[in-house]
């Protein structure tokens, strides 16, 4: 049985004081949800006070993003070993941000996802098609893509979590129909069941792009939708707790 798991992804917003604010208000509110998995991406400056902040609760840290080695002269970047040490459990990994900004390939996210695992971090492997690639119908094509080269190499299936996130509707209000997101969730499932059998009953697979408390009911009605990721509604406690709230049972 799959559980639900709500992600914040707050980007690069908050400062220290306003992301051990917030982080304290969602972990006072996610008391009330058991049964499943909550977790907050700060940005790296705030990990360690956000990590403090949220000690004993069930409210879970992520990072957005790492590199794939372990230490080393690699000037900027940060290792998933730094992360586990910050109290880390989760990683976002290849965000349509990352591909788009800063030209990470399906090769860098392939190599992410296999070195978070070996460090015990839960990869959130982010894959979707843009706007004009939808337009195109190619989007299968896409996520196939995205999905098995992403994947290739990778056994520890079940310590993968999937993020599907349409780029169009990333950040633009203009949210997937449920019916859209369900058609590619399944084919996403389609595809895990043919690298992994039945072990992709098992896999978490997020809907995200534009998800608030309004929207979120419809989405997890659908059978292939496991969760949310989200990024401008969990900018505020009382957003991202309701969306908790309208996912938290339903799964
Ligand atoms: P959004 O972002 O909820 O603001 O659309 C989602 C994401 O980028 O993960």
């Amino acid at each position: 049985m799959r559980k639900w798991i709500v992600a914040g992804n707050w980007k690069m917003h908050n400062n220290i004081a306003e992301s051990i604010a917030l982080a304290k208000a969602i972990k006072e509110g996610a008391s009330d949800f058991k049964g499943g998995t909550i977790v907050l991406a700060p940005p790296f400056t705030a990990l360690f006070s956000v990590s403090e902040a949220i000690k004993g609760s069930n409210v879970l840290l992520a990072a957005q993003n790492m590199y794939y080695e372990d230490k080393g002269a690699f000037t900027g970047e940060i290792s998933p070993v730094m992360l586990k040490d910050i109290g880390c459990s989760y990683v976002i990994i290849g965000h349509s941000e990352r591909r788009k900004y800063f030209h990470e390939q399906d090769n860098d996210v392939n190599l992410k996802v296999k070195k978070a695992l070996t460090v015990g971090l839960t990869p959130i492997m982010c894959v979707g098609e843009t706007d004009e690639e939808r337009e195109k119908g190619v989007t299968q094509d896409v996520v196939d893509k995205q999905v098995r080269q992403g994947l290739s190499s990778v056994d520890k299936i079940d310590d993968v979590v999937i993020a599907y996130e349409p780029v169009w509707a990333i950040g633009t209000g203009k949210v997937a129909t449920p019916a859209q997101a369900q058609d590619v969730h399944a084919f996403i499932r389609g595809i895990l069941k043919d690298l992994y059998g039945s072990t992709a009953n098992d896999i978490r697979i997020l809907y995200g792009g534009s998800v608030t408390k309004d929207n979120i009911g419809d989405l997890i009605a659908m059978e292939d939708i496991d969760g949310a990721l989200v990024g401008g509604a969990s900018l505020k406690a009382d957003g991202f707790l309701g969306i908790i709230e309208n996912i938290s049972g339903k799964k």
